[in-house]
């Protein structure tokens, strides 16, 4: 029996270990148990759990002034942090916009999308194009731009409508690597722009790297020069979502540095604080920070806890510490080794894929290994492995539903620290784990 408890949690049947302490790549609970944590939280404790340099600059600039209101005054956590990052993005992204969540960051983009061209005398530009399968967040708009139909069936009536194209998921897609392949091409993009209108679509937006939903898909080299020649070529503002790829995670500060491209608009959260506070933020470039500036001089997205020290405090010192520990580089070396350890576990019955990128990594279980054929989804077969790694003591992500509403993945995305052996203790878990979930599956007479 687990303790009474006041908090209302997202998940209500199921009672929770209580964490007490973390330190590096490892959670304590209350009980003394130990968990690895391989997916940083939810792919955000990209330091490492229990960095003091992190907790005493936030100590200190609360000491000093916790909160001001953004548009009343600056302050210099927030003035500091935006010129580190314009450092660190793609050149020509240079004005951020301090937020707390994910979802905000989203929100607030595609706001500022529509903005835009309503600055630019086109108010008839307010479409959004997005991806399936894709993730963007849980507020309206961002939900609505959000192929989850499981998070989106409540609240009918309640989204907008969001033209969707398919996303690059190579080991999904039949193309078998044919160069005009929709999908894995970016030229789907062009024909939806072509049927909504060009004269109607503000933004497409996209997971540089496929997050949960895609299970670290990574797409073509040349997927994002496609994209942005097409949102070029119809006045349409290429929105990059990179609230879990971005900060480090893929081993460059960006995942669409990679492809030498540069968005109109960018979104970063989860890791970009380390997960110390709640923080995200929208970096945008001149061209649509100038028609703002020049036209009605204000972003229409006012929220109390922009741009507060607080929050902006954390950051500073987590971008910081990334620089100073060469973290980026350190996710891309340790990350091919991430990436080579993990992908033996294709070895293992059930296990159809092993992909990613960095410290960025998707672990794609099937039914039938030649057929891809996804396992029926009242097995809940990713949730029962994670429970099952949860008991062994390894955490991890899992995601289901990707594939025409079926599909199990589990992603590891571990702190940047993790060192060669806490990696082989993550694929012997991982395996451990696997081998019990598949025999539970079989056990229910489910598979052979
Ligand atoms: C790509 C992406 N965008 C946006 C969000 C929303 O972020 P948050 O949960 O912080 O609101 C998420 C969360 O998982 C995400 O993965």
């Amino acid at each position: 029996m687990s303790a009474p408890t006041s908090v209302f949690y997202r998940s209500l049947k199921k009672p929770l270990p209580r964490i007490v302490s973390g330190q590096g790549c490892r959670l304590t609970d209350d009980a003394g148990k130990r968990y690895l944590d391989a997916c940083g939280g939810a792919f955000v404790a990209n330091l490492g759990h229990g960095v003091k340099e992190i907790a005493q600059a936030v100590g200190r600039q609360l000491e000093q002034v916790a909160y001001v209101n953004g548009t009343a005054f600056t302050n210099e956590p927030a003035e500091e942090l935006a010129a580190e990052l314009s450092g660190l993005m793609p050149k020509g992204l240079g004005k951020f916009y301090f937020l707390s969540s994910g979802s905000e960051a989203v929100e607030a983009a595609l706001k500022m999308a529509r903005q835009y061209w309503a600055e630019r005398g086109k108010p008839g530009k307010h479409k959004i194009i997005a991806r399936t399968p894709g993730y963007h967040g849980n507020t309206l708009l961002a939900l609505s731009a959000s192929a989850r139909e499981h998070y989106k069936a409540a609240y009918a009536g309640w989204l907008v409508p969001v033209a969707m194209i398919p996303a690059p998921y190579p080991y999904r897609c039949s193309c078998q690597g044919a160069p005009d392949c929709p999908a894995c091409s970016g030229s789907a993009l062009e024909a939806a722009i072509l049927k909504e209108g060009a004269d109607s679509v503000a933004a497409f937006i996209a997971e540089p790297v496929g997050g949960s939903s895609t299970g670290a898909s990574v797409p073509r080299p040349d997927y994002y020069r496609r994209v942005r020649d097409i949102c070029d070529a119809h006045g349409v503002l290429f929105v990059a979502d990179e609230v879990l790829c971005g900060a480090g995670r893929t081993g460059r500060w960006t995942a669409i540095e990679r492809y030498g491209v540069v968005p109109d608009i960018m979104t970063l959260g989860k890791g970009l604080s380390g997960g110390y506070v709640p923080l995200s933020a929208v970096a945008a470039s001149e061209k649509v920070y100038g028609a703002i500036k020049d036209g009605s001089g204000a972003f229409n997205h006012a929220q109390t806890f922009s741009h507060a020290p607080s929050i902006c405090s954390a950051g500073l010192a987590a971008v910081r510490y990334i620089k100073q520990h060469n973290l980026v580089a350190r996710a891309e070396s340790v990350g091919a080794v991430l990436q080579k350890k993990l992908s033996a576990l294709k070895s293992l019955p059930g296990v159809g894929d092993a992909r990613g990128v960095g410290m960025l990594a998707g672990v794609e279980f099937v039914a039938d290994k030649t057929e891809k054929t996804p396992f029926a989804r009242e097995l809940k077969v990713a949730e029962r492995f994670a429970d099952n790694a949860r008991e062994e003591g390894l955490i991890v992500w899992p995601n289901y539903g990707q594939w025409r509403g079926a599909g199990d993945l589990a992603l590891i995305a571990p702190p940047f620290i993790i060192t060669d052996s806490e990696i082989d203790e993550v694929v012997s878990l991982f395996s451990k784990a696997w081998l019990k979930t598949l025999d539970q599956i079989k056990a229910a007479g489910r598979m052979s």
